[in-house]
């Protein structure tokens, strides 16, 4: 595994576009001979492969001990023609993407025949997005075809948000891993299924995530109708609503917002929480924070370091407790409910 450090790994460096340039360059030869690239994304980061070859797409299921029935989103340019990706690029598919690509939306339409099984799990629909981040960008345009990629982590584990993450979670198992700073958004795209509905198309929401569904459609001008599934119901459609994901090693249980967990668990407890938002917990408990509730995009951008940090402090159970609010809170409650496997307390 070779590790680029990008200029932009470190905040405080002056850029450097020739040296970006050449890793860049290095990295898209890479993935051209299906090879394995991790590369930052404003979510998280990502596990490349061409998304044309079912070889090099194989190689990210079993770097990540993924299961095949786990379908890949595909990443384009904005500007790129769609119509080599999807079946057919529909009014609310094209409104969309429009409006919030680049950026952290996966939109899920009919699959274009040419896009190969293994990268949709066999199914008849693809998940589709174009991330904002400059490195993600500046490899898709060096290689000039779309690339599939999961989150860069062990399968079912918390996404990584930082290189040093993708290099602990799957070493050699990845060939090239490019270093561009911490994630910013901090959480994976909001996925949202695009399909006729009763009067028109109608948006599913089959995954919360960093675009809050609430600004989904704000400046869309055309009539369409949200429905956040029963995530039951949904499960066969999007695998990664799967209740245990994103979860630490360490037994994790979920507590509502403004409930008060249970005082009589064993051993040494940590509670994480917002710290303006704290439930009366035992004294013994250990407090770890996850910023405040005031700023949740910081919670979001900081909650995967913070969950990967907790787990490794050796705690016997991680107390992790839901912010209960609206926005980017539906998708952060989310991950914490799965961390948590979908053990809820109170
Ligand atoms: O922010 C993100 O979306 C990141 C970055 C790297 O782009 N990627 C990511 O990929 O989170 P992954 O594989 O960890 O999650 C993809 C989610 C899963 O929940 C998967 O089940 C769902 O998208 N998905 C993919 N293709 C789908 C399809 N055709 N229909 C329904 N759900 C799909
Ligand atoms: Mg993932």
């Amino acid at each position: 595994m070779r590790l680029l450090r990008l200029s932009g790994a470190d905040p405080t460096a002056t850029p450097d576009p020739v040296g970006d340039g050449a890793a860049i360059a290095e990295a898209a030869a890479v993935l051209r001979t299906r090879g394995l690239v991790a590369f930052p994304t404003e979510t998280v980061y990502g596990l490349g492969a061409i998304a044309r070859s079912p070889e090099a797409v194989a190689r990210i299921f079993a770097a990540k001990g993924r299961p095949a029935d786990d379908p890949l989103i595909v990443h384009v340019l904005p500007d790129w023609p769609l119509d080599t990706v999807v079946a057919a690029v529909s009014p609310v598919f094209a409104a969309l993407a429009a409006a919030h690509w680049p950026g952290p939306l996966t939109l899920v339409a009919p699959k274009h025949p040419s896009i190969p099984g293994i990268v949709t799990a066999d199914g008849p629909t693809v998940a589709v997005r174009a991330p904002a981040h400059p490195v993600a960008a500046a490899l898709l345009a060096a290689v000039g075809e779309p690339v599939a990629a999961p989150s860069a982590n062990r399968f079912s584990y918390v996404s990584a948000t930082t290189a040093q993450h993708v290099v602990d979670d799957l070493g050699d198992a990845v060939d090239v891993v490019l270093d561009g700073g911490p994630a910013t958004a901090g959480i994976e795209s909001t996925v949202v299924a695009v399909e006729p509905g009763d009067d028109g198309e109608r948006l599913v929401v089959l995954r919360h995530g960093a675009l809050a569904v609430e600004d989904l459609t704000v400046e869309l001008g055309i009539g369409v109708d949200v429905v956040d599934p029963d995530p039951d119901t949904r499960l066969a459609q999007s695998p990664g609503r799967l209740v245990r994901h994103y979860s630490p090693g360490t037994t994790t249980l979920a507590c509502p917002a403004g409930a008060t967990p249970p005082s009589d668990l064993p051993g040494r407890v940590c509670h994480l929480a917002c710290d303006d938002d704290r439930a009366a917990v035992p004294g013994r408990w250990e407090r770890r924070d996850l910023g405040s509730v005031a700023a949740l995009d910081a919670v979001a951008r900081d909650l995967y370091a913070t969950l990967r940090a907790v787990d490794r402090e050796g705690f016997d159970t991680i107390v992790v407790q839901l912010t209960g609010r609206g926005g980017l809170g539906a998708a952060i409650d989310d991950r914490l409910r799965r961390a948590a496997s979908g053990r809820l307390l109170a």
